[in-house]
C-alpha cells in the first residue's frame, strides 16, 4: 500500500534580521516526508537544520513559504490551533539534560507530559504511575529508576526519559535535533536502535537532524544535504551514498565518523572560506570550497534538479 504523505514543506523560507544584514538560515527548502518513513537532514553546524526544524513545528515563525501537515498548512494556524497541533508534533533535542528539570523525578517528568496534554488528570495519581512505567519500559528505563533525578542518570538515559516523554503524547510527527550527538558511540547505537524499534512498533514519523551521516545512515528513508541554508542534495539514502553527485556530499561522506560532536568536520575535510549566509550572493554557495567551481557556478542560482528517480542535485557541473 502506498504510504500517505505526512509531511510537506514548500519554499520554505527562515530570514533573521541581525546588524550586518539579512541572515539566510534557511533559504527556499522543499520537501515530502510520508507517514511512519524518515528524511534525514544533515550538513554542518550552522547550515540551518536547527531553524528548519523549529520553523516546521512553528516554534519560530518563517519569512515565506508553506508547511502542510496531513494535508493542512499549519502556518495560516492561530495560537489556539498549534496548541492542539503540538501534541502531534514533537522535538527531541540533543541535550536532554537542558529541557528536563532537575528537581523532578524520571516519574514526574513523564507525568507532568501525560498531565500538561489533558491525557491524564493530576488527580489520577495510580493511573499516571501505570502509565509512567509502561513509557519507561517501552525505551527500555528499569522500574527501579523510578525515582531517580537527571543528575544521577548518564546521558543515555536521560535522552531515553525524553524520548518517554514525546511518546507519552503518541505524536504523528517527530523532529530529531541531534538526539545523539552528545552521546559516545556505544550508546548512540543504543538510542538509534531504540528509535528505530518505537518507529517499526508504532508508525512515527522521523525528521531527523544531524551533522553525522553516518547517524542516519541506517535510520533514513531518503537523506537531505543542506548547505548555508539551501538543499544541494536529496536522495533515497542507498543512493546518496553509492552515488553522491555533490561535490559537497561526497566531502561530508569522506568525512570519517566522529564521535565527538563539539569537532569541527569543517576545518578537518573542507578547504577554502565559508560563504557567509548574511545577504548571500547569488551562485553556489559551495563555490568558493568546490574542487570543481567553476565561473558559471558564481552569479545565477542552481536549480535544484531531478538527476535520476527521486535523486535531486543543485550542482552546476552536473
Ligand atoms: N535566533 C536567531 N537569530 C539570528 N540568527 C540565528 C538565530 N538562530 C539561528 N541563527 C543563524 O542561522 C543559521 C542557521 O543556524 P541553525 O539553524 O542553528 O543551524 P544548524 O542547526 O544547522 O547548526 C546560523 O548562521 C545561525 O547563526
Ligand atoms: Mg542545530
Amino acid at each position: 500500500m502506498e504510504k500517505k504523505e505526512l509531511l510537506r514543506v514548500e519554499h520554505l523560507k527562515k530570514y533573521f534580521h541581525t546588524p550586518a544584514g539579512s541572515l539566510h538560515a534557511v533559504d527556499d527548502v522543499t520537501f515530502t516526508v510520508k507517514t511512519g518513513e524518515t528524511l534525514g537532514v544533515v550538513g554542518e553546524s550552522g547550515c540551518g537544520k536547527s531553524t528548519l526544524g523549529r520553523v516546521i513545528l512553528r516554534l519560530h515563525e518563517p519569512t515565506a513559504g508553506r508547511v502542510f501537515f496531513e494535508g493542512y498548512n499549519i502556518l495560516q494556524y492561530n495560537k489556539e490551533q498549534i496548541k492542539r497541533l503540538r501534541r502531534h508534533m514533537q522535538i527531541i533535542f540533543q541535550d536532554p539534560f537542558a529541557s528536563l528539570n532537575p528537581r523532578m523525578t524520571v516519574s514526574e517528568t513523564i507525568s507532568e507530559a501525560l498531565v500538561i496534554q489533558k491525557l491524564y488528570s493530576s488527580r489520577d495519581q495510580k493511573g499516571l504511575r501505570k502509565r509512567s512505567l509502561e513509557l519507561m519500559e517501552m525505551v527500555g528505563l528499569a522500574e527501579r529508576l523510578v525515582n531517580t533525578y537527571p543528575h544521577e542518570l548518564d546521558g543515555g538515559r536521560r535522552q531515553r526519559i525524553g524520548i518517554a516523554r514525546v511518546l507519552a503524547l503518541n505524536p504523528k510527527l517527530i523532529v530529531c535535533d541531534e538526539p545523539v550527538s552528545a552521546l559516545d558511540v556505544s550508546l548512540q547505537a543504543q538510542i538509534l536502535n531504540l528509535m528505530q524499534d518505537l518507529q517499526d512498533e508504532l508508525g512515527f514519523t522521523y525528521l531527523f537532524i544531524t551533522h553525522d551521516l553516518s547517524v542516519v545512515k541506517h535510520l533514513s528513508d531518503d537523506i537531505l544535504v543542506m548547505y548555508l541554508g539551501q538543499m544541494v542534495e536529496k536522495a533515497p539514502t542507498a543512493r546518496l551514498f553509492e552515488n553522491p553527485l555533490h561535490p559537497y556530499t561526497r566531502a561530508l561522506l569522506s568525512a570519517i565518523p566522529v564521535p565527538d560532536p563539539d569537532f569541527d568536520i569543517n576545518r578537518t575535510i573542507l578547504k577554502g572560506e565559508l560563504t557567509s549566509p548574511i545577504e548571500p550572493a547569488p551562485g553556489c554557495r559551495f563555490a568558493k570550497r568546490c574542487p570543481q567551481a567553476r565561473e558559471s557556478c558564481l552569479g545565477a542560482d542552481i536549480p535544484f534538479r531531478e538527476i535520476e528517480d527521486k535523486h535531486f542535485v543543485a550542482c552546476g557541473e552536473i
